[in-house]
């Protein structure tokens, strides 16, 4: 697996807490569990359907351009990482960048985005009247709501308006001894309840509520935590004012999808539960000015791995400290709307399957009235027969580019000829038309 460059210990122990086994279900899935707040099939139906979404880490972090565990990893004290905060003067409105960041997220065809409203560095990106000292943006800095503007501006795309929070604060010291410091602890967990129905009742509807680090002192996994978050009267209270909001796993519930992190290879089986694939498309997830930049083939395989399996796909930027999305992202997104604009009907509104997929060969989904073959590796793929169920008809078999493919069914088995010269990369699609 990929180790980011500057990861510490923390930050990779933060990456691998809620890896979870691909074929296991939601029994052996980790966290507490309630049957109340399990969300059936149809309320996830949209966010399944959507497939794609925007992911955006920014927060005064992005003033030292080191990452979003900045404050952490380079030992700030609480003193000068609040004076960054309060002299930080971003060159444009919080609307022009919300504005900014939705117009990007809709050319480039996703569908949904989730916002940090506040990272483990406790800056709240709002006017929080709960906030630890009032470290907000709107109380110590730019002066502007920034979740707010977000909100507003997905709104006017109809873009989905997810909200990322991380319950912890390092500036806490009971986050790094609950049990030696339980009224710190408590103040903090304190917080947390008070800022998440903010959140929920003044900016909402929250679609999801993106949970991240419910864990304790950098240690366990966020289940362990649990004794102190109390998770599912959270949830609880949460789904009150929302009550068809998803939750990640990280605040110790199980949550409505899993959450697998990092720019890994996606791989095995198809799997039995909702999950999203969450990467940055460059090497942080908040703002580095040299960062390397993923490249549209990277992104394509990611994404044909992941919804041949099930999974939906949320794309990470780190804007700049003027909240400019970074000229290389930019691009890339942009691309990928092409490459979408061309091919999205083999990925939104679909489900994996029929066929198992085959990594680096070939994945399926099917949509309404086809099956798509995301075939990654013509050469591979060539000369192979699926399982074809009996109840199924085939109307026609194309190159989702236009020309017919040549398909027969034997029986049970379906063959395709696939054209020669296709190229080797990043995906031929191939559409199953069905009577
Ligand atoms: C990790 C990191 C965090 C990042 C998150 C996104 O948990 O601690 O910095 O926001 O992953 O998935």
């Amino acid at each position: 697996m990929a180790v980011e460059p500057e990861m510490n210990g923390a930050e990779l122990a933060s990456k691998l807490k809620s890896q979870v086994d691909p074929a296991g279900s939601r029994a052996a899935l980790p966290g507490l569990d309630a049957s109340d707040l399990q969300l059936d099939e149809s309320q996830l139906a949209w966010w399944r359907d959507a497939k794609l979404g925007l992911f955006i880490h920014w927060g005064v972090y992005a003033r030292i351009g080191q990452g979003e565990w900045a404050y952490f990893n380079q030992h700030y004290d609480e003193t000068s990482y609040r004076e960054l905060a309060r002299t930080w003067r971003p060159a444009l409105s919080a609307a022009e960048m919300s504005q900014g960041w939705l117009d990007l997220a809709e050319e480039a065809g996703l569908k949904y985005a989730v916002m940090v409203t506040r990272h483990h560095d406790g800056y709240s990106m709002w006017d929080s009247q709960n906030s630890w000292k009032d470290f907000t943006t709107v109380r110590c800095g730019p002066g502007e709501d920034y979740v707010r503007a977000y909100v507003t501006a997905c709104r006017a795309h109809r873009i989905p308006a997810g909200l990322y929070y991380s319950p912890m604060d390092w500036r806490f010291p009971g986050y790094f001894d609950p049990r030696g410091l339980p009224d710190s602890a408590q103040a903090m967990k304190q917080q947390a309840c008070r800022q998440l129905s903010e959140l929920a009742q003044n900016y909402g509807p929250v679609p999801i509520m993106w949970f991240d680090g419910g864990w304790l002192a950098h240690q366990g996994t966020d289940a362990d935590a649990a004794w102190l978050w109390d998770p599912l009267t959270l949830c609880r209270q949460l789904r009150q004012s929302n009550p068809t909001m998803l939750f990640t796993p990280r605040s110790g519930y199980k949550g409505d999808f899993q959450c697998e992190e990092g720019a890994d290879p996606v791989t095995g089986p198809i799997r039995s539960y909702p999950w999203e694939k969450c990467f940055s498309v460059s090497s942080a997830w908040g703002y580095r000015p040299d960062d390397q930049y993923m490249s549209l083939p990277q992104l394509l395989r990611h994404l044909v791995d992941t919804i041949c399996r099930d999974g939906n796909l949320i794309l990470n930027v780190g804007p700049d400290p003027d909240g400019r999305i970074p000229e290389p992202a930019v691009n890339l997104f942009r691309q990928l709307g092409q490459w979408l604009a061309h091919n999205g009907e083999a990925v939104y509104q679909t489900r994996a399957g029929l066929w198992q997929p085959e990594e680096g060969v070939f994945g399926s989904v099917t949509g309404r009235q086809a099956i798509y073959l995301h075939i990654l590796n013509p050469d591979r793929f060539a000369g192979r027969s699926l399982d074809w169920p009996a109840s199924l008809r085939l109307r026609r078999a194309a190159l989702l580019s236009g020309p017919a493919v040549q398909a027969d069914i034997d029986r049970d088995r379906l063959s395709l000829i696939l054209p020669a010269g296709l190229p080797p990369a990043p995906d031929t699609i191939i559409k199953l038309e069905l009577d």
